[in-house]
């Protein structure tokens, strides 16, 4: 297809600065082998500045991004964080709707909606994470899950927005877990995603718009998941805390 391939790697609650920043540093200096693939990463929020001094280096050929923000620009929200606060700390990625944050955590559809407009609103690229869980997926119910957070969470986004929005499919049960969906599974739902964007906005659009896979994507299961279709990249979690595994995938986007 002609969409650039896109790897995120979502630290989620891991790695303390020092780490935190040899892994930027490490990818900042593989960074010119990264052509042709939009690489993102997603540090913790007290780690994003000194991570972004880390991947200067790289001159913007990997981008920051944030795991979360609160949608309102300042104010009495003890314990949140703001989108000037990431975009100030140089995030221009926002990653919403991940599937800890929604079980979590207990974010809710409209929250994550309010979120992806907000981010959006502020200027930043946003990542919607979506997917079923297991009981969702053996009581039949995986279309309607992806299709309806789909729809949740993009409404009242304008078809110009949609430039800046990717879809991260992420099964909940194969994340963490070792389990990943197989290439046919994984091709069947981005599929259905992908069909229920051109439903919601256009044909155009839905060939324009990338949906990464995500759930124990690794260097050796990620050429056979990134070769379907509609599989446009990857959301990494546990290989992404390796610059070695994050950058095997990587190369497997290529
Ligand atoms: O955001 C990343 C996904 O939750 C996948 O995590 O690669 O550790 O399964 P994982």
């Amino acid at each position: 297809s002609t969409r650039t391939p896109t790897i995120g790697g979502n630290w989620k609650m891991n790695l303390h600065k020092a780490e935190a920043i040899e892994l930027a540093a490490a990818l900042a200096a593989k960074a010119d082998d990264f052509a042709g693939v939009e690489v993102t990463v997603f540090p913790a929020f007290p780690y994003l500045i000194p991570v972004a001094d880390a991947l200067a280096p790289a001159g913007g050929k990997i981008k920051l991004g944030a795991q979360d923000a609160y949608i309102t620009p300042n104010g009495a929200f003890t314990g949140e964080v703001s989108l000037s606060m990431i975009q100030d700390a140089g995030a221009s990625v926002l990653l919403v709707g991940h599937s800890e944050r929604r079980h979590v955590i207990g974010e809710t559809d409209i929250l994550v909606n309010d979120k992806v407009l907000a981010g959006l609103e502020a200027g930043l690229d946003v990542v919607l994470a979506i997917g079923e869980t297991l009981e969702q997926r053996e009581s039949g119910k995986t279309d309607a899950i992806n299709t309806g957070q789909l729809g949740y969470g993009l409404a009242g986004v304008t078809a110009e927005q949609m430039k800046r929005i990717t879809i991260a499919y992420e099964p909940v049960w194969a994340i963490g877990t070792g389990k990943t969906a197989t290439p046919e599974d994984a091709q069947k739902a981005h599929s259905v995603i992908r069909q229920a964007v051109a439903f919601l906005y256009d044909q155009g659009i839905a060939d324009a718009v990338r949906i990464q896979y995500g759930g124990s994507m690794k260097p050796g299961n990620a050429g056979d998941l990134l070769a379907q279709t509609d599989i446009d990249g990857g959301l990494i979690g546990g290989a992404a805390l390796k610059p070695d595994d994050f950058a095997g995938i990587i190369a497997a986007a290529k």
